[in-house]
């Protein structure tokens, strides 16, 4: 069990049945050691690729990009969420729906920092339904970009996002994931030997 996992059946809450409040680590307050640790998971699982960048969405996935990318020796990227009109049309953008909140918003990327000489690693905080990440896709493959891999950091493994993206031959690596979650219990997927 690496450190994230055992941080989540720790201080982990379960609200209802699907959402998992990680706010006391990962998405309010940070613990830096443990995204720290993660960032060199990352870097162990993916250091064969070419990395030249790691691309996120803001919010909580910019401190995980950074460790990261800390140990790439390579840029952090964070995809804007929202309409930003001082950006013109210098953007690459996808439209991204999220079923957790039942809205739908915009990410974008200066083209400036992301380009057909990209290499990127892109990383998140959750991973649900993977419509972050099949808009973060969209803008990879509207720049030319190579995708190297996915990191994320908790999957929800009920849920659609990850089965979807193996399924496109991505190579998607999660730090933990979740199974099932049922009356304030968290059952989490054994990683294979
Ligand atoms: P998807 O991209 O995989 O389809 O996920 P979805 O749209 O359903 O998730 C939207 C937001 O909700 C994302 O945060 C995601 O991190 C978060 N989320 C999804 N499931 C959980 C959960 O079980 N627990 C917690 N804590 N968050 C969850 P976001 O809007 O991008 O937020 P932030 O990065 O600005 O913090």
């Amino acid at each position: 069990m690496n450190a994230l996992e055992r941080k989540i059946l720790e201080k982990g809450v379960v609200i209802g049945e699907d959402i998992l409040k990680v706010d006391m680590f990962l998405n309010h307050q940070i613990d830096v050691e443990l995204i720290r640790q993660m960032g060199e998971d990352f870097y162990a699982h993916f250091c064969h690729k070419p990395v030249n960048k790691v691309l996120t969405v803001e919010a909580s996935g910019i401190a995980i990009a950074c460790f990261t990318a800390l140990k790439f020796g390579v840029p952090a990227v964070f995809a804007k969420k929202g309409y930003h009109k001082n950006v013109g049309s210098n953007v690459y953008s996808a439209e991204v729906f999220s079923f957790t909140k039942g809205i739908s918003y915009q990410i974008t990327v200066m083209k400036d920092y992301l380009t057909a000489d990209d290499h990127v690693l892109f990383v998140d905080d959750f991973l649900a339904n993977g419509a972050a990440a099949e808009g973060v896709i969209q803008m990879i493959r509207a720049a030319g970009a190579t995708l190297e891999g996915i990191g994320i950091a908790i999957e929800k493994g009920f849920q659609p996002g990850g089965d979807k993206l193996r399924g496109q031959g991505i190579d998607l690596y999660s730090l933990a994931i979740v199974e099932k979650m049922k009356e304030g219990s968290i059952l989490l997927r054994e990683h294979e030997a």
